[in-house]
């Protein structure tokens, strides 16, 4: 109720960046008139707003999700142990991640511990806003691997069936084109894109021949970067529509974490050997052989490209980060890559609701 009455001068700061319209009419009639105007404005009490709150809840169930794949990834990949538990590990697929980097699986595990964090924090914050977790356990229905090292238990995602978009390798690496402007990206390794592939071995006969495994390990190592850019543009891209500073630095605080995975990650998939899987004909190209910028390997700061308008200066940033429609984006953009292949309609209608209400969300309200 304090906020209400008395409203901080970094809330009253916030608005007046971000309504401008709303700051600049209240600041012109002074600040007594600022003051009543927050409360009509800004249905808040002690807890959170409505949009908060459903932003907050789908970043969870995102979170979750993440969750759940990289603790697939870390049971066959990564570093089982009591910060990481579950699995025992797969020793070929572990050679052949290592291929790309030897700190691979140290960085699964890392990767996997910090999912866990993200939607343990998301949660017990909206409760002690008196709002509620999210919780998809009903939902804990897919299979796992049958491949020796993987808990036989139930998943939320499939990393068995992935169609992997690559296009985020020629995205950063454009220096004219913007997605929030309209522009497409061709795909790194279109045929990854083109079939479904696995990303961990599905039973133990994936562990030969080693093209084989190779090239699941090279679709995991594609796979890490798709998820983690995925999460460096939505939490910019819904931070624009929170209304609590507080909200505002969890989102500015835990986003640029997944940007910190993205960069490891596409460093490591620069490394991926190319190769023909003999089992399927997937094709890793050699990425440096064009001679293009769009697919050199070790590009791997982002080039400056144009961002808002072509008619400013090119900038290095992180795209797309346009707002509206963000949340069912990132929804959409899972999907299509294949990650809850076999999931039931009711998950589909429930993480649908929560990303529609994240989207209607707006400041102050
Ligand atoms: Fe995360
Ligand atoms: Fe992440």
């Amino acid at each position: 109720m304090e906020g209400q009455s008395n409203p901080s001068p970094r809330r009253s700061t916030r608005r007046s960046f971000l309504l401008t319209g709303l700051a600049v009419g209240a600041t012109a009639a002074g600040s007594g008139v600022l003051a009543s105007a927050i409360p009509a404005f800004a249905k808040t009490t002690g807890g959170l707003t409505s949009g908060d709150a459903a932003i907050l809840k789908f970043l969870s169930a995102l979170e979750i999700l993440e969750t759940d794949l990289w603790q697939q990834y870390n049971e066959l990949g990564g570093i089982q142990d009591a910060e990481v538990p579950g699995g025992d590990g797969s020793d070929a697929y572990i050679k052949k991640l290592q291929v790309l980097d030897q700190d691979m699986p140290q960085y699964i595990h890392d990767n996997t511990e910090d999912e866990f964090t993200h939607f343990t924090f998301i949660n017990a914050y909206l409760v002690s806003k008196g709002s509620s977790a999210i919780n998809l356990d009903k939902f804990r229905n897919l299979p796992s691997s049958k491949a020796t090292g993987a808990q036989k238990i139930g998943r939320l995602t499939n990393l068995m069936e992935l169609s992997v978009d690559t296009s985020w390798f020629t995205r950063y690496r454009s220096r004219t084109k913007n997605p929030d402007l309209g522009d497409s990206f061709a795909q790194a390794i279109p045929g990854l894109k083109a079939g479904k592939f696995p990303a961990i071995p599905r039973n133990d006969a994936d562990l030969a021949p080693d093209d084989h495994i190779q090239a699941i390990a090279n679709t995991a190592g594609f796979h890490f970067a798709t998820i983690e850019q995925g999460g460096s543009s939505l939490y910019p891209s819904l931070a624009q529509r929170v209304s609590s500073p507080e909200v505002l630095r969890i989102l500015l605080s835990i986003g640029p974490t997944e940007t910190m995975h993205f960069q490891t990650w596409q460093d490591k998939a620069g490394n991926a050997k190319p190769l023909t899987d003999p089992t399927n004909g997937l094709v890793f190209p050699d990425l440096n052989k064009s001679g293009s910028e769009d697919t050199q390997t070790n590009l791997i700061m982002p080039e400056p490209t144009f961002f808002l308008k072509r008619t400013f200066p090119v900038v290095s940033i992180i795209r797309p980060t346009e707002t509206t429609g963000a949340a069912m984006g990132a929804v959409k953009g899972l999907t299509a890559d294949g990650l809850f292949r076999g999931q039931s309609k009711e998950f589909f209608n429930v993480l649908h609701g929560l990303a529609e209400a994240a989207d209607a969300a707006r400041i102050g309200d």
